[in-house]
């Protein structure tokens, strides 16, 4: 294991998954751990990731000098490499050139362990204000730049190394060379975190937690959901019964989707709830987002302990219950809802086939320790079909989170409509892969003046939100061809009824989250 210390930025995460990306597995913990606690994990080696402090400020996070003496290869990045740089004996000083953004890096020492192999002269992403001006002994100073005297240094006797700034950033051009030149030849690692290590891994976890029991799995269409179930039926087999709840909040053809792919693909047994009048009446009135969220979610759950006491009667087990739930859970929920540093809450999420607290399941949670792109490559390797395991993602709640305002079953059907015409144009434009996903947005309670034909009109804007991201936790929207954004509005605003307006959101995450609620 490689351990990420996080410091606090949205950092950690990306540079965990770069590590894996260099297959070797990558843990997070935060900084708050005390030393001895991370070495007692026998990590292979750490990095000390960015934090959004200087190493001056208040409160500002220390690291203890025995990290650097256990003889676990460090590499510290951006905060700390500095953090590293004070820790050793080095000097960190307020030099009031700061770098933000693209930078100029001279390498001064090409062929070092860092640098071997790639240009003297390399862009990379910088956020700092401190400086690293002098490096503590036993370093050598490796690279520069305009602003950073000390941009990287490297000490190959005690495998320490550090750099100024964030190699784990697309936009720095060698950077992941610069991670795995660390990872192979700083500490020694060699690349052997397969997908197929992965899935072995966790049939025998499932084996091994659920026995000869019951297990029930919420399958939403989404990938994590349907990965999830699928890893289940590999371990267990027949003891798994899928649940497909219809809330009458999702998008055309979903429900026939899950059935045909899904069922076909694994043959597993699924049992479909149509609940959507339920789910219509307990939202009846509400225009309060978190509200709309919390009713959604807590039918969701109604509906589904009824499911599960149905499949125990149907099997004639009479007295047996269902003891396992699968919940499609990613590392980033658990790094998320784990970190404890006072996340605050932006929106309630919800799986789909969520997580009540007086629920009596126990949880399946296989994809834990994984990010997206490790899920869907699981997917592959289990040999689901392409629509499933490259499907873009879909809230649990569903449409109820697209229309502003009061959910009506009218309103459903014209974003229904909406949404469909939207996402044939993205798919027979060849888009799908290059968006992450396309919410398309009612604005129920908005409308505007138009023209056609010879009349009037008065109807509903829909917004259009396509976002390109890698993890959803940031985001920025996709810049669409302009003959594909005039094709989706032209058909929205003639066939569908009571839409005369479409407007595209062009704001990145943050400020915007990607859904509207
Ligand atoms: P936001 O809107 O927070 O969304 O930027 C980030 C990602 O999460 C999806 N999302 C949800 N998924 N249950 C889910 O399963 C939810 O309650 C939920 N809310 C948002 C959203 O579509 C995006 O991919």
């Amino acid at each position: 294991t490689v351990l990420v210390v996080d410091f606090g930025a949205q950092y950690a995460q990306l540079i965990a998954r770069r590590v894996r990306e260099a297959r070797v597995y990558s843990e997070i913990v935060p900084h708050t751990m005390p030393v001895a606690e991370m070495l007692a994990k026998r990590p292979k080696a750490i990095i000390l990731s960015g934090g959004p402090a200087s190493v001056y400020a208040d409160g500002a996070p220390d690291v203890g000098r025995e990290l650097f003496d256990a003889g676990v290869p460090v590499l510290g990045i951006c905060y700390g490499f500095q953090a590293m740089a004070r820790a050793l004996g080095g000097t960190v000083a307020h030099t009031g050139s700061r770098e933000y953004g693209g930078t100029d890096l001279t390498v001064t020492r090409p062929g070092s362990t860092l640098f071997e192999g790639t240009p003297a002269a390399q862009s990379v992403w910088m956020s700092h204000g401190d400086s690293v001006t002098e490096a503590p002994d036993g370093f050598t100073v490796t690279a520069s730049s305009a602003g950073a005297p000390v941009a990287a240094f490297e000490d190959d006797a005690r495998a320490l190394y550090g750099v100024q700034y964030h190699p784990e950033v697309m936009h720095s051009a060698h950077g992941q060379q610069l991670l795995e030149h660390f990872l192979y030849r700083g500490a020694g690692l060699t690349p052997s975190w397969t997908t197929e290590n992965v899935v072995e891994d966790a049939i025998a976890a499932i084996r091994a937690q659920v026995g000869d029991k019951r297990v029930i799995c919420g399958l939403s269409g989404g990938v994590d959901s349907a990965v999830a179930a699928a890893l289940v039926q590999r371990a267990v087999g027949d003891q798994l019964t899928c649940v497909f709840v219809d809330h009458g909040l999702l998008r055309k053809g979903e429900a026939e989707q899950v059935e045909k792919d899904y069922v076909a693909a694994t043959g597993v047994r699924l049992k479909v709830v149509d609940a959507a009048d339920r789910f219509l009446q307990a939202l009846a009135g509400q225009t309060d987002p978190e509200t709309k969220r919390k009713i959604i979610g807590r039918e969701f759950i109604r509906v589904f302990e009824q499911a599960a006491a149905e499949i125990v009667a149907e099997a004639g087990s009479h007295g047996e219950t269902v003891e396992f739930l699968v919940q499609g859970t990613l590392y980033p929920d658990v790094v998320e809802s784990g970190g404890g540093t006072g996340t605050a809450n932006i929106k309630s999420h919800h799986n789909v086939g969520g997580l009540p607290e007086d629920l009596t399941f126990q949880l399946v949670e296989p994809l834990r320790r994984l990010f997206k792109d490790e899920v869907r490559k699981v997917g592959e390797e289990l040999g689901l079909p392409a629509e499933i395991v490259w499907r873009q993602p879909f809230p649990g709640p569903g449409l109820g989170i697209r229309i502003i305002g009061e959910v009506t079953r009218e309103r459903l059907e014209l974003l229904r409509e909406a949404d469909a015409i939207a996402r044939a144009e993205l798919s027979a434009a060849g888009l799908d892969r290059d968006i992450w996903q396309c919410p398309v947005v009612l604005l129920a309670d908005v409308r505007s003046v138009g023209v056609q034909g010879d009349g009037r009109t008065y109807g509903h804007p829909i917004v259009l939100r396509p976002v390109s991201s890698e993890d959803a936790m940031t985001a920025d929207w996709t810049r669409l061809p302009y003959d594909v954004l005039a094709r989706i509005s032209t058909r929205i605003t003639n066939e569908v009824a009571d839409v005369n307006r479409v407007v595209l959101d062009v704001t990145s995450k943050p400020p915007g989250t990607i859904e509207w609620e």
